[in-house]
């Protein structure tokens, strides 16, 4: 997607069509009178509800010829995700009909929505809008080309040039991290994703390293390495590190689940439905999404990312329901349950954070079936150790276009949590609130006086059917807000 700026109004564009955002079922146009008032005839007379994401198509009107209308929805219960996704959602429905070059507004006067937010949040969502996984189509086409221009004044020319390059190259890092998060098992091996980590270390000026088995094994990493015994492929953990430009800030650790599938292991998983768990690697996409965002923004804050890479099979060797295994920091825990492999990986990745004296550590994981039945596909849950640090992740949330909800983590839920015959079991005694029991075995983990936030991004991390606004597919949820929390920091 090919984004630029020009200072001339929308009515003096010839691209193929204008992008016109609808809310509460009025044109946003201030600056256009006599087009809002075509609009508006024309939105009454087809009936077009101006919903969420909804889009339509008017041809003939002003000099583009086409109009793709973007509903927002109604004003009170706007959110950025609603302008990413609708802006995405319009260039799908142009795209569906050969439409490739389009020109917006630069601002829509929506809101509290500032000009550079919204410059920022329209040229992702139209980034994101033309890209489809067609890596395994035969006799597929060479990508598009696609452009949008935002035409009119802004306030602050300099500062909405900013807010679209840095969209622009956000959206970089969100497309070709999408290529690999969608990958299924066969092709994304723990050793295909070391090795993507590393060629994208290399081409933006990450520092790489990856502990291997044998290292794993050296670092009495215990908990992965029983993730990965019954499968082929050996576990990584992977480090990325960003220098920051602030030498004397402490860095945050920013972690991933990174299951590249998961049968379940000896606790198989039920066969229906079982080809989503390719996706059980997104949090660790998402980390990888992140820190490809932040080599190339340089924020002040040094950021580490971590991801516990494993593939969860059955096998001669796996761990069977029962074993004991001792942990990196020490702890012993008893694998009631091989599925729950998430919470394993992630212990010995967050006790190896330590090393780095981190100011903040937030993990992100599709940990727990629970999480979607607790909050569906609309939002992620977040529980941590510290209300303040989860709460500056929401509000960071709210501006990326990502939705969070704070879950408590109470004693009652780490009691939940103690073996039998081991300090730990893998799987609550309970059976309930599995989403907070996950989050309370990995404050097991958590280094000692380290602010912690743990994300359960299992129901936002892929899309399993079309929506208006994307192809199914990863979504890298997760990554956005990290970046949006390390640029607000000082
Ligand atoms: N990867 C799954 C969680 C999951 C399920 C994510 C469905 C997205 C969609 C995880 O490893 C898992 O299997 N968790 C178990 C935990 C249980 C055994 C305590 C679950 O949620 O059932
Ligand atoms: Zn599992
Ligand atoms: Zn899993």
């Amino acid at each position: 997607m090919k984004l630029s700026l020009t200072a001339r109004p929308l009515e003096t564009r010839t691209q193929d069509a204008w992008i016109v955002f609808v809310q509460n079922k009025k044109p946003l146009l201030s600056g256009s009178p006599e087009l809002s008032r075509q609009i508006s005839a024309r939105i009454k007379k087809t009936g077009f509800s101006g919903d969420y994401a909804q889009t339509a198509v008017f041809p003939n009107i002003g000099k583009s010829g086409n109009i793709v209308l973007a509903g927002l929805g109604d004003s009170n219960h706007f959110r950025m995700e609603y302008l990413e996704r609708a802006a995405s959602a319009a260039v799908r429905a142009g795209k569906n009909i050969g439409l490739k070059n389009f020109a917006t507004v630069t601002e829509a006067g929506i809101g509290k929505v500032s000009e550079t937010s919204f410059v920022r949040a329209v040229a992702r969502g139209t980034a994101w809008g033309t890209y489809s996984f067609d890596t395994f189509k035969t006799g597929k086409k060479k990508r598009e080309a696609f452009s949008l221009t935002f035409a009119g004044p802004c306030e602050n020319a300099a500062a909405c040039r900013n807010a679209l390059s840095e969209a622009e190259l956000e959206s970089r890092a969100l497309i070709s991290t999408a290529d690999l998060a969608n990958l299924p098992g066969n092709e994304a091996t723990p050793q295909k994703v070391a090795t993507w980590a590393q060629k994208m270390a290399k081409e933006t000026g990450l520092t790489y390293s990856a502990l291997n088995k044998a290292e794993l094994k050296k670092k009495k990493c215990n908990a992965i390495l029983a993730v990965a015994a019954g499968s082929a492929q050996d576990a990584k953990i992977i480090t990325l590190k960003y220098k920051g430009t602030n030498p004397k800030a402490k860095p945050v650790v920013i972690i991933g689940k990174t299951i590249t599938f998961d049968s379940g292991g000896i606790s198989l998983k039920p066969g229906k439905g079982m080809s989503w768990m390719l996706y059980d690697k997104c949090g660790g996409m998402a980390v990888l999404a992140a820190l490809q965002m932040v080599a190339l923004l340089k924020p002040e804050t040094p950021v580490i990312g971590m991801l516990a890479v494993a593939e969860n099979m059955p096998g001669g060797n796996a761990a069977r329901p029962g074993d004991i295994i001792k942990a990196h920091n020490g702890k012993t825990i008893e694998i009631l349950n091989t599925d729950a492999e998430g919470r394993m990986v992630l212990a010995d990745a967050l006790s190896l954070a330590q090393q780095h004296k981190p100011a903040a550590i937030v993990d992100l994981a599709t940990l727990t079936g629970a999480c979607i039945v607790a909050l569906g596909h609309t939002a992620a849950a977040i529980i941590g150790n510290d209300s303040k640090l989860n709460a500056t992740l929401i509000k960071a949330g709210d501006a990326a276009g990502e939705r969070f909800w704070e879950l408590p983590l109470w004693p009652e839920h780490m009691d939940d949590m103690k073996g039998t015959f081991a300090d730990l079991q893998n799987i609550g005694k309970s059976g309930t609130a599995g989403t907070i029991t996950g989050a309370a075995f990995l404050a097991n983990f958590v280094p000692e006086g380290t602010p912690w936030a743990h994300m359960d991004i299992a129901g936002t991390a892929w899309e399993e059917s079309s929506k208006p606004w994307t192809d199914p597919g990863a979504t890298l949820f997760g990554a956005r807000t990290l970046v949006e929390w390390i640029k607000g920091m000082k």
